[in-house]
């Protein structure tokens, strides 16, 4: 027999990009960027798509979901694609109705207020009703370019329970206060029903071809110290324990300055900074053991190019050309931001941190 080891030395181009060797903490030839919701309203070629289909309908039609994720990342030029969809969408199967109504943002019509009610949140053994997304997830891959890693996603458990109990969004997060305060034991029935189901949800996102997944804590600024180690911790802690072995984990949430060792300990191969935290400290205080991503303020994209430059500038410097970062803005990109200030910010981050 012929002893073939020719496969030994070809290397997977995506293993190989620079995105994936940032999670590793492997050094990179520039260092890699997106933009957390890079696909949005900000580009008219999005908001044509959105005047055939509502925005649970451009979802949960896999073609044009992976035609609007492909569109972005090509555009951009940025260093992986984040798969379109929505944290609120595992709110359907786990039993509640989701609308996302025009100009009025997610809407729950079934909250969960009463301990009573937590009991009619299903706990999924099956997230196959979530196929659209996997679908999406196959079809992407097939028409992304070929070494550009994609981001599965999912709501972190503490951020999709504080839509599932205030039915919306919300300011002081009253009623999720509220339950985990008055029954801790509803409390926590909630957070593992969301956490396990979060596990099924990411791992077949996976198996459907995404390279990384990153968990949103987008709210989990408005609690303690002390309130996210007992209520909301271990639940994050369970879902990235259990993603498959071998895919990065991105972990981020804002308003986290007071949280950030505590969400690093809950885990993730990469913890996202949001822009309030400085750069360099964010990262001692999480240990250069661990990648970052971050932390332009999404607005700083209204401002002149010359701005844009200089902070995206800043950042990398106090990245100090450590490999383990991965550059993004420190929350997602919004709606009326200039694209072509976008553009330069990609072309910047690639341009100044060539090595
Ligand atoms: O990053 C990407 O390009 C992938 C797509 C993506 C969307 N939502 C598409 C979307 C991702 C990763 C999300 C995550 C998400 N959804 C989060 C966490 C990220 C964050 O920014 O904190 C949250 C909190 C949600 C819940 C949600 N979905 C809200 C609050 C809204 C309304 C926002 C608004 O500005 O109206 C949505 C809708 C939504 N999700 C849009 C998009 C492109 C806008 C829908 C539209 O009008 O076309």
């Amino acid at each position: 027999m012929i002893n073939d080891n020719s496969t030994d030395t070809i290397t997977n181009p995506i293993d190989d990009s620079p995105f994936m060797r940032a999670c590793r903490r492997e050094p990179t030839p520039y260092t890699p960027v997106w933009l957390m919701r890079q696909a949005g309203r900000y580009m008219s070629e999005y908001r044509a798509v959105r005047e055939r289909v509502s925005f649970l309908e451009l979802c949960k039609n896999p073609d044009l979901a992976a035609e609007v994720t492909v569109y972005a990342a090509h555009r951009l030029n940025v260093d992986a694609a984040i798969i379109f969809a929505d944290i609120l969408l595992i709110t359907e199967p786990l039993g509640l109705e989701l609308e996302f109504a025009k100009g009025d943002g997610p809407k729950i019509h079934n909250p969960v207020r009463t301990p009573a009610d937590v009991n009619r949140v299903r706990h999924l053994e099956d997230v196959s009703s979530l196929d659209y997304v996997y679908e999406a997830i196959r079809r992407t891959r097939a028409a992304l370019r070929k070494d550009l890693p994609l981001i599965g996603f999912c709501g972190a458990p503490f951020t999709v329970a504080s839509y599932i109990i205030e039915g919306g969004s919300s300011r002081n997060f009253i009623h999720t206060k509220r339950l985990m305060y008055t029954d801790a034991g509803a409390w926590h029935a909630l957070m593992e029903r969301v956490a396990h189901a979060s596990v099924l949800y990411l791992n077949r996102q996976i198996e459907a071809g995404a390279n990384a997944v990153q968990l949103f804590d987008s709210w989990v600024g408005c609690l303690s110290a002390e309130d996210y180690r007992t209520y909301v911790q271990p639940h994050s802690a369970y879902i990235i324990k259990h993603v498959t072995k071998g895919v990065p984990v991105l972990h981020f949430g804002t308003g986290t300055a007071t949280i950030l060792e505590d969400m690093r300990d809950a885990g993730g191969d990469v913890i996202g900074l949001d822009w309030r935290i400085d750069f360099a400290d964010g990262w001692r205080r999480i240990g250069f053991d661990r990648a970052v991503q971050g932390n332009l303020d999404p607005v700083a994209l209204f401002a002149e190019p010359d701005f844009i430059i200089n902070q995206a500038r800043k950042i990398l410097i106090a990245a100090a050309n450590r490999p383990g970062h991965i550059f993004n803005l420190g929350h997602g990109i919004l709606p009326e931001t200039p694209v072509d200030n976008v553009l330069r910010l990609i072309e910047t981050v690639h341009e100044i941190s060539a090595r």
